[in-house]
Order: C-alpha cells, then sequence, then structure tokens
C-alpha cells in the first residue's frame, strides 16, 4: 500500500475562503463540511430514514455490480472523493469476480480518509494494490498511477456540490487524462417531489443542521475565527428554477465574526444568510448533455423504480480530444 500527497496549497484555500465569504450571499465552499466531526455527522446523514440517496444508490450498485464490471473489464478502480469507500467494496467484489481487478485508487482531499479506505481495503483484499492519493480532484489526476482499462467512479452526487459550468469543467478534467477504452461511473441524485427532497436536507433528529452549523467550527480552526454556531439556524430549500438544494446559515440576531487568519471582519445582520451548499438533483437527459460536454458518451443509465436515484455508466469520448473543447460555456 502507497500513499501519495498531491501538493496542496493552504494558501490559496485560505484566498478562496475569504472571496467567498465576501461574495454576496455569503458563501462558505461546502468541502469544509468535511473535518472528522463533520465525516461522522455525514455518515450518519446516510443512514437517517428521510436521507434516501445512499440507499437508493448502494441498492443500484448491488443490482449492477456485475453488469458494470463485465462491461467495463476494469483493471483499476480510482475513486475520486473516496469518502469513507463502504459503497466502494460492492464494486471491487464485482470487479475481481470478473477477473481482471488489480489496483484501486482511492483519491480525497482528506488524508485521513485516504488512509483509512486504503488501509481498510488493502486489509480488505490482499490481492490487491492500492494507492492511495491524497490530492484535490480539481487539479491531480494527472498523479493516478496508470493501469488500464480504467474505471473512474464518482459516487453519492457529490457532483451536485457543482454549479452546472462547474461540473462539466470538472468533467473535462477527469477525461483529459483518460484512455479512449476508459470507463466512468457517475452517481446523481435525480429530481422528484419536493418534499421528498426537503425531507431529506431537514430530517427529524436535527443531524443535517448539525452538520451544516459544523462548518462554523473548520472554519474557525482554519481562520482563527470566532463564529458562534450555536447564533445560526438550518435553513434548507429546494430551488426549483436552478433544481438545486440550497443550504444557508441563518444569523440569530445582528453580530460581528472576527477571522484574524482572512485579515476579515464580518458584520452579519440579523437573519443574514450563508450559503453552505447547493446539491443539484438531475433528470437522465440532462446528465446524458452534462456528461457529453464533458467529453463523455452514456454507455448505460440505471435507476431504481422509484426513480430515486441513478448511475450513470459513461466511456471517454475519444472522439472529442481534451474533453471536447469547442462545446465552451454552460448548460
Ligand atoms: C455528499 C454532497 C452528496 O448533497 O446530499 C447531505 C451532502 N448535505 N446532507 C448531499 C449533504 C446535507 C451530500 N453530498
Amino acid at each position: 500500500m502507497e500513499i501519495t500527497l498531491g501538493d496542496l496549497d493552504p494558501g490559496a484555500e485560505l484566498a478562496e475562503l475569504r472571496a467567498a465569504l465576501l461574495e454576496r450571499p455569503r458563501r462558505i465552499p461546502s468541502r469544509y463540511f468535511y473535518d472528522r466531526r463533520g465525516s461522522e455527522l455525514f455518515e450518519a446523514i446516510t443512514e437517517l430514514p428521510e436521507y434516501y440517496p445512499t440507499r437508493a444508490e448502494t441498492a443500484l450498485l448491488e443490482a449492477h455490480a456485475d453488469e458494470i464490471a463485465r462491461a467495463t473489464g476494469a483493471e483499476e478502480l480510482v475513486e475520486l472523493g473516496s469518502g469513507a469507500a463502504s459503497k466502494t467494496r460492492i464494486l471491487l467484489d464485482a470487479l475481481a469476480r470478473a477477473g481482471n481487478l488489480r489496483t484501486y485508487v482511492p483519491l480525497d482531499v482528506s488524508e485521513a480518509m485516504v488512509r483509512r479506505s486504503a488501509e481498510e481495503l488493502a486489509a480488505a483484499y490482499p490481492e490487491l494494490t492500492v494507492h492511495g492519493l491524497v490530492a484535490d480532484f480539481h487539479h491531480h489526476l494527472d498523479h493516478i498511477p496508470p493501469g488500464e482499462p480504467r474505471l473512474v467512479i464518482f459516487l453519492g452526487s457529490t457532483i451536485g456540490n457543482l454549479r452546472p459550468a462547474e461540473a462539466v469543467a470538472f468533467l473535462r478534467g477527469i477525461a483529459a487524462p483518460m484512455a479512449p477504452g476508459d470507463f466512468f461511473l457517475l452517481g446523481v441524485d435525480l429530481v422528484k417531489e419536493t418534499a421528498v427532497i426537503e425531507a431529506a436536507y431537514n430530517d427529524a433528529a436535527g443531524l443535517t443542521a448539525e452538520f451544516n452549523r459544523n462548518i462554523l467550527r473548520v472554519v474557525n480552526r482554519l481562520a482563527g475565527g470566532d463564529f458562534e454556531p450555536d447564533r445560526f439556524a438550518h435553513r434548507a430549500f429546494f430551488d426549483p428554477a436552478n433544481r438545486w438544494i440550497e443550504m444557508r446559515l441563518v444569523a440569530r440576531g445582528a453580530q460581528t465574526v472576527r477571522l484574524p487568519k482572512l485579515d476579515l471582519t464580518l458584520e452579519l445582520a440579523d437573519g443574514e444568510e450563508l450559503l453552505t451548499e447547493i446539491s443539484c438533483k438531475y433528470e437522465r437527459r440532462q446528465v446524458e448533455r452534462m456528461l457529453a460536454r464533458g467529453g463523455f458518451s452514456l454507455d448505460r443509465w440505471f435507476t431504481d423504480d422509484e426513480r430515486l436515484f441513478g448511475l450513470a455508466l459513461a466511456r471517454h469520448d475519444a472522439s472529442r480530444p481534451e474533453g471536447g473543447s469547442w462545446h465552451q460555456g454552460t448548460i
């Protein structure tokens, strides 16, 4: 087992955070949710009765992993945003059954997450070469060790945190270093009845509210800040025009927040909202178009009877060098 550390740049991160806090509405990038506590809260969220995506995606993987393994013939499984890697085993088992599996590459910005998945899976699959990469998948895909054909997976509808134009740019970044026989598997949450979506982000137990407020603790640590999480209310709603969930933190009372490492003091008005997350919901044709603009062609589409979640298996489209760069613009 090997772990490679990409050259993450903490200075650039702080600058990005500062700029986001100065936008209107003020914003905190969603990746700051995932410190140790945030990752634990997210894992607990995935088990809530209201949070359907993880269960729906797991069921789809269980139903179709063998077909995916046969269709791709993959030797190397590359997992972007590997997180807790629990769904990975379903695919690894199927790839092992198909007989070609050699290498697993978990890639995440969190070194702790990469170590955890790498160690766990190296222990569970003694034959497997595990090469963890601590990297930001926006920039470091070129560090992925060779192994063809590859299956690159990005599960959990994490792509939904990106605005459509950002998602296309992200897909192009994935497509660029891929070889013609490589595949990409993308998990996406689907548009459905608003009440069902909103309930998933407003659970009765209040875990999502805790998860949302925890981002302020992460920012405090990074920026030497004095956000008081208890003075913010959780708000999540579906925006039908953009077809995304928006999560916000609402200031309870006017407050001053000092963030010395960002050289920033925020004067928040009573009721002022900080945007912490968007989570896009998709329809099949939109996923197909987004993939095409990113340099992939949709090969197979899997969904459940209730149309809760979708799994898109796509091929790197060799007829579009560098991810079809003639298709500039947003969707
Ligand atoms: C991990 C980004 C897919 O958007 O549903 C869960 C994160 N936020 N509850 C999602 C999340 C609130 C999750 N993703």
